[in-house]
């Protein structure tokens, strides 16, 4: 049913990012881990997460494949498809972030326009867009679940990278070859990028 925007009203939240970030003693954030399968999405989100929850921050891992069991199990991979969800993931950050958490998501979130949106709807919290730039090679040499296998058997259709396209960012925050990287290394430089920006 098509809603009807006249009735509907923004109510302005009672307590400020401020009040907030006094109580939770940091600012939420949004940090958007993008690239290929098995470019090492997943391994890096979760290993900041372990790393701001050991030194007393709250963060919460966003993952692709965990959401498409539940919030977006409805979902394929179609552009279409794969908009909505990183539409979701975005709204989803961006209201964790807003209540103060450290948000890391892991989306291979492979169109630009859908990841702009993710950013635009962060609005005030700061948004880290991470390039896990990694070449196809590496990736389809690590395929750690068998997809690309499957891809290039022609057993899986509009697998990214193979059969699907993945526009890389033109203006990332960070760039990261998770190749030439080892994980605590990564988890380093974006624990520094985070301070960078406050929400440390
Ligand atoms: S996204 O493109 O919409 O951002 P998302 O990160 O949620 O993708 O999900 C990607 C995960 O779904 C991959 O890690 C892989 O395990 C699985 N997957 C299944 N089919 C595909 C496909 N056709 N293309 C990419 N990933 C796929």
């Amino acid at each position: 049913m098509p809603r009807d925007e006249r009735h509907l009203r923004w109510h302005p939240p009672a307590v400020t990012s401020e009040d907030r970030a006094r109580c939770l003693r940091q600012r939420g954030g949004v940090v958007w881990l993008t690239g290929l399968s098995g470019s090492g999405k997943s391994t890096l989100a979760r290993a900041l997460e372990r790393r701001l929850v050991e030194s007393g921050h709250a963060a919460y891992v966003l993952d692709g494949d965990n959401l498409r069991h539940g919030l977006n199990a409805d979902l394929g991979f179609s552009p279409a498809e794969r908009g909505e969800n990183i539409r979701r993931a975005g709204e989803v950050a961006a209201l964790m972030a807003d209540a103060g958490l450290i948000v890391i998501t892991a989306f291979i979130s492979p169109y630009r326009a859908d990841r702009e949106r993710a950013r635009r709807c962060a609005g005030q919290s700061p948004f880290l867009e991470v390039h896990l730039d990694v070449p196809l090679s590496t990736c389809e040499a690590r395929d750690p679940k068998g997809l690309y296998r499957k891809a290039r058997a022609g057993e899986l259709a509009d697998f990214t990278g193979v059969s699907a396209p993945y526009e890389p960012p033109t203006a990332a925050e960070l760039v990261i070859d998770t190749g030439a990287v080892p994980v605590n290394v990564a988890v380093e430089t974006l624990l520094a990028a985070l301070k960078q920006r406050g929400v440390l």
